[in-house]
């Protein structure tokens, strides 16, 4: 069996890993890890913590794309690579434009799809924008779904999809968190930025904050960086630590807004080790992040969500995330909570797994091979 891995962005390669991983110790599959470049830097960094070199760079970035010329230059490179390598199966993993166009590319000649993270819905098209109709496409020409949750399970088969053809295998974003926990142990220190390292012994908590939302952008944006703003300004024993996503939607208001304050250290994307010790070493997290709702549980961190829907219910279930939106008020009332009030702290700071127990990659692969 030929299997081709497509890959475009941070989090595909970071939770692609695993799987590469587990599918190279089959000596009868042939693995070919295709990176489409769809991100340039940040997917580089996501790889290279996990020793996976791929095999075919299809290069496609280009600055400040949009979804559609995106769109036109993946459709074409990645027929070209399936034209060549004429695989039995693709692979791809959530949401992404990457993910969106291999599958089609996929359908259109006659291979096989296995998707990976399927069946999260926010019931919102227009949030998260585009991944919400991206998945959805995804799931109608998919010929296997890998669920991570139950939800997500029912998801698909509300939709019509056949029982049959869904596995319920746990995220394997949480198998990558494993393997790095082992990796990052007692490194800490070489792995925290020497200001982050500085705040911790000075006794200082670390709030950890991410976005890069497309439906934030502009106005929410800018009510992001406000709430952080007016926060760090309340709090002198709070330091702020921001590894600011490569798209210049995002670094122009964040540098604007947040770029000269003491306690607000903004960082370039950290690849996933230096990133996961920052995890680790965190008082809370405010993201609008997909991945950072899974990890963030499974260590216990407390997480707002500066999103108004959530495909990803279960931590807010578990009461470990909060869905607060992307609007200044909110996101500064339930950080000063959490800042000040320690039984509503440890209330949210209680390690849950919702998301996989690490062993979904293995389902993943037991699942093609007993096909
Ligand atoms: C993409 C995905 C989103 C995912 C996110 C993860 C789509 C539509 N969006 O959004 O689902 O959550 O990745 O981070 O597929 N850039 C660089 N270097 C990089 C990466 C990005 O310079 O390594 C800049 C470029 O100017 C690029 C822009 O960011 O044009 C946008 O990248 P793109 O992949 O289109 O969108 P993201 O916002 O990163
Ligand atoms: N991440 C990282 N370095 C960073 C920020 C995030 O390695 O500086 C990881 C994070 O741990 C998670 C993934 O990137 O696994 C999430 O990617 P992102 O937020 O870009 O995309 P999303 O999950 O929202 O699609």
């Amino acid at each position: 069996m030929k299997i081709l891995v497509m890959a475009g962005t941070r989090p595909e390669a970071i939770k692609l890993a695993p799987v590469i991983h587990e599918l190279r110790k089959h000596t009868n599959i042939t693995t070919v890890v295709c990176n489409t470049g769809q991100h340039r830097e940040m997917i580089k960094q996501a790889f290279d913590d996990f020793n996976i070199i791929p095999d075919l760079h299809l290069d496609i970035m280009t600055e400040k794309q949009t979804l559609s010329s995106l769109s036109a230059r993946l459709f074409e490179k990645t027929e070209e690579t399936f034209k060549k390598e004429s695989p039995d199966w693709i692979l791809v993993q959530g949401d992404t434009t990457t993910v969106m166009v291999s599958a089609m590319c996929a359908f259109y000649r006659d291979i096989r799809i296995g998707h990976i993270e399927a069946g999260l819905r926010s019931f919102n098209k227009w949030a998260p924008f585009p991944e919400e109709i991206n998945r959805e496409i995804v799931s109608k020409i998919a010929d296997l779904h890998f669920a991570p949750t139950k939800i997500a399970y029912a998801n698909l088969i509300r939709e019509g999809i056949e029982p049959d053809a869904v596995f319920v295998t746990g995220n394997t974003v949480i198998d990558a968190l494993y393997w790095i926990q082992d990796k990052i142990e007692g490194q800490e220190a070489q792995l925290l930025d020497p200001r982050i390292l500085k705040a911790k012994q000075e006794g200082k908590r670390i709030v950890l904050v991410t976005g890069h939302r497309r439906e934030n952008f502009g106005h929410s944006f800018i009510e992001i960086c406000q709430a952080i703003q007016e926060i760090a300004n309340l709090y002198t024993d709070v330091v702020f630590v921001y590894p600011v996503h490569l798209n210049p939607q995002v670094q122009q208001p964040v540098m604007e807004i947040l770029g000269d304050h003491p306690r607000i250290i903004l960082l370039s994307p950290l690849s996933y080790m230096p990133f996961m010790a920052l995890l680790k070493s965190a008082y809370m997290v405010l993201t609008d992040s997909g991945g950072i709702q899974e990890e963030a549980p499974a260590l216990g961190k407390p997480v707002l969500v500066m999103r108004d829907v959530t495909e990803r219910p279960e931590g807010v279930k578990a009461g470990v995330s909060k869905l607060v939106g992307p609007h200044k008020e909110a996101i500064v009332k339930h950080a000063v909570r959490l800042l000040d009030d320690e039984k509503a702290y440890m209330s949210m700071a209680h390690a849950e797994n919702p998301y996989g127990d690490g062993h979904a990659s293995a389902r993943i692969i037991d699942a093609l091979l007993n096909l």
